[in-house]
């Protein structure tokens, strides 16, 4: 048995943000609008580990066209789980991105500043178009001018949960992205 993760759902999960329900819609919309867009294209889509994942899975599900996929996994430097700016990539794309239509595919732009670091860095890789689609968007809580040219949801600044979204690697696996109701001093 591995460790019992539900027994504290009710006291960490709190309010529902944004249900399973609005979301899919969400989904689907974003995905429609990007099967209008790319047209004629074979859209390459790069999910971020690990929290875009399921986004990104139901995304290219929603997306007429044919499509390829791969991943890459970033972390930020530092022993706080606080953004430092400073990014590092985990796990490095499998493909070369010559030439590709390439769209990135986020759980959350926060601060910015992972975004920023891969922007350029995958902008080097000389791919035909770089964009850039983000399921939520904290507007308030930008550090650096980057911005996404699709976005699922604006939301206030709040740590959420679900759908990808974990706090300490948990939670990912709600289908509903909540508000996390534990204490301030333990969120990042
Ligand atoms: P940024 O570099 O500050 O924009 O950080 C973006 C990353 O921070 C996201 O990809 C998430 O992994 C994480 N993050 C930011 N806000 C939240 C949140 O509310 N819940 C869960 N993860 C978050
Ligand atoms: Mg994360």
């Amino acid at each position: 048995m591995g460790v019992d993760w539900y027994g504290d759902l009710d006291e960490a999960v709190g309010e529902v943000l944004l249900d399973s329900d609005t979301i899919q819609r969400r989904v689907r919309e974003l995905g429609a609008e990007i099967t209008r867009d790319y047209r004629g294209k074979t859209p390459h889509l790069i999910g971020i580990l690990k929290g875009a994942s399921i986004f990104h899975a139901d995304l290219v599900r929603a997306i007429n066209l044919g499509v390829s996929i791969d991943f890459i996994a970033v972390g930020s430097y530092g022993g706080s789980t606080k953004t430092s700016g400073e990014v590092r990539i985990l796990k490095d794309l499998d493909e070369s991105l010559a030439g590709r239509d390439v769209l990135l595919v986020e759980d959350i732009l926060d601060t910015g500043l992972t975004l920023h670091y891969l922007l350029q860095n995958l902008e080097s890789r000389g791919p035909k178009s770089l964009r850039v689609v983000a399921l939520l968007n904290k507007p308030s809580r930008r550090e650096i001018q980057v911005a996404a040219d699709y976005i699922g949801f604006d939301i206030p600044d709040h740590f959420v949960v679900g759908y990808g979204l974990d706090f300490n690697q948990r939670y990912r696996n709600l289908p509903n992205i909540s508000i996390l109701k534990l204490g301030g001093a333990q969120k990042p």
